[in-house]
């Protein structure tokens, strides 16, 4: 039996309500996996309410007790009362940089129930992942501000491309290609989205490393899309699409489109994955707090929950993975399951979760 010990951090707004769902679909496939594994988990209250009691979003060495942990599960965070880039800089960006969560990976994956918005697109068709670059790029905290407050005021702010970060991100792509097509799930092709007619340093830099790494993978079609061609695909020929790696930016972007492509942001989930496993991974959905519905109790938890059953997979629990993933399959392609209102249906979060526990609790695979 292994045990894992998981650090919760359900954050704000629907971070919260979603994150309950998640934890008792886990629960439940932990409960039928007949004691194959044990998730040992500790919550912390790392939020807005946090950041008003203290003044910090989590404790100064929050990262170091988050290091003692097997794997993270987040919810969102994002709370009016705290300025907007303290929230994410002191958990998620601390967090994906601390712990050297490099690869973020975000699947998309048109089921059977879900509400794609583009014609024509049948379940089955659409089967991507998104492999973002999680460290640096747009993203590296390299900037400032000078003759501030003052007309004049400048402000610069960088992006960084390493070697190592560019090398690793898309060698890590070009494996996950080779992987979907052995096991039959994906065409054996890969897109390296970049900008590098307009940004000739790091883009061009970033294109030049994919030039390098391809030739290591004779066995892989792959060819590049600029940025914005890669949104207009992504709306017309998704089905065209199997393995994209891009830049933190453009994978970020990319992936809210890619969400809503395969039936909107409450059944997108991702993983902030350390494949070096030297430090935890951390899973969230994609989508943040949502003050819109927040505490309406609608909020749809499917992406959280999937984002559970990635957690599950990474930590080699994979069979109770595939059972929750089942469940999901089959809530959702069930016309009388309990939906919430961005899926057509009247029910609550709860409700949702309830209804995917159960099926996880029926179909899990003893031994998991
Ligand atoms: P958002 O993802 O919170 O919401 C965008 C839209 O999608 C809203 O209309 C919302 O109601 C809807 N939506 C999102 N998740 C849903 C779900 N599970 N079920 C049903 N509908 C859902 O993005 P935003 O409005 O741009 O940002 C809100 C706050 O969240 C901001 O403070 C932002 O900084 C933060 N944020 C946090 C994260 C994160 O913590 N990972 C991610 C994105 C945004
Ligand atoms: C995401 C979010 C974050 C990002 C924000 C909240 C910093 O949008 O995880 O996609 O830009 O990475
Ligand atoms: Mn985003």
């Amino acid at each position: 039996m292994s045990t894992h010990r998981i650090a919760v951090m359900p954050g704000d707004g629907i971070g919260r309500e979603v994150i309950a769902e998640s934890m008792k679909v886990l629960r439940a496939a932990e409960k039928a996996s007949g004691g194959a594994f044990t998730l040992e988990t500790t919550e912390f209250p790392w939020n807005g309410d946090f950041y008003v009691k203290t003044g910090r979003m989590m404790p100064e060495d929050g990262i170091e007790t988050l290091r003692g942990y097997d794997a993270i599960l987040f919810g969102a965070v994002g709370d009016a009362r705290v300025p907007e880039h303290i929230s994410v800089a002191q958990t998620i960006l601390a967090m994906r940089r601390g712990l050297d969560q490099w690869c973020n990976l975000r699947p998309a994956r048109l089921l059977k129930g879900a509400p794609c918005p583009l014609k024509d697109k049948q379940p089955g068709q659409i089967d991507f992942v998104v492999v973002r670059e999680n460290t640096e790029g747009e993203y590296a905290d390299i900037g400032g501000n000078v003759f501030a407050g003052t007309s004049n005021e400048v402000a610069v702010q960088s992006a960084v491309f390493t070697r190592r970060g560019c090398e690793r991100i898309i060698r890590y792509a070009f494996e996950l290609a080779r992987k979907r097509k052995k096991e039959g799930v994906g065409k054996g092709e890969l897109i390296s989205v970049s900008k590098h007619n307009a940004q000739r340093h790091g883009q061009v830099f970033w294109n030049r490393v994919y030039e390098e790494i391809r030739e290591e993978y004779p066995d892989i079609r792959s060819r590049f899309l600029y940025v914005d061609a890669a949104c207009m695909d992504m709306v017309r020929k998704p089905e065209t699409f199997d393995v994209l790696v891009a830049s933190n930016l453009f994978g970020d972007i990319l992936t809210d489109l890619a969400g809503v492509v395969v039936g909107g942001l409450g059944i997108a989930p991702s993983g902030n994955l350390n494949p070096d496993r030297n430090g935890p991974s951390m899973f969230e959905p994609v989508h943040g707090s949502a003050p819109d519905i927040a505490g309406k109790g609608i909020a749809n938890p499917f992406a959280a929950i999937m984002a559970g059953g990635m957690m599950l997979d990474f930590l080699g629990a994979t069979a109770a993975a595939q059972a929750i993933t089942r469940a999901v399959e089959s809530v959702l392609g069930d016309p009388n399951a309990p939906k919430t209102p961005d899926f057509g249906g009247k029910a609550r979060t709860s409700e949702v979760g309830d209804e995917i526990a159960a099926r996880v609790g029926a179909t899990v695979a003893k031994g998991a």
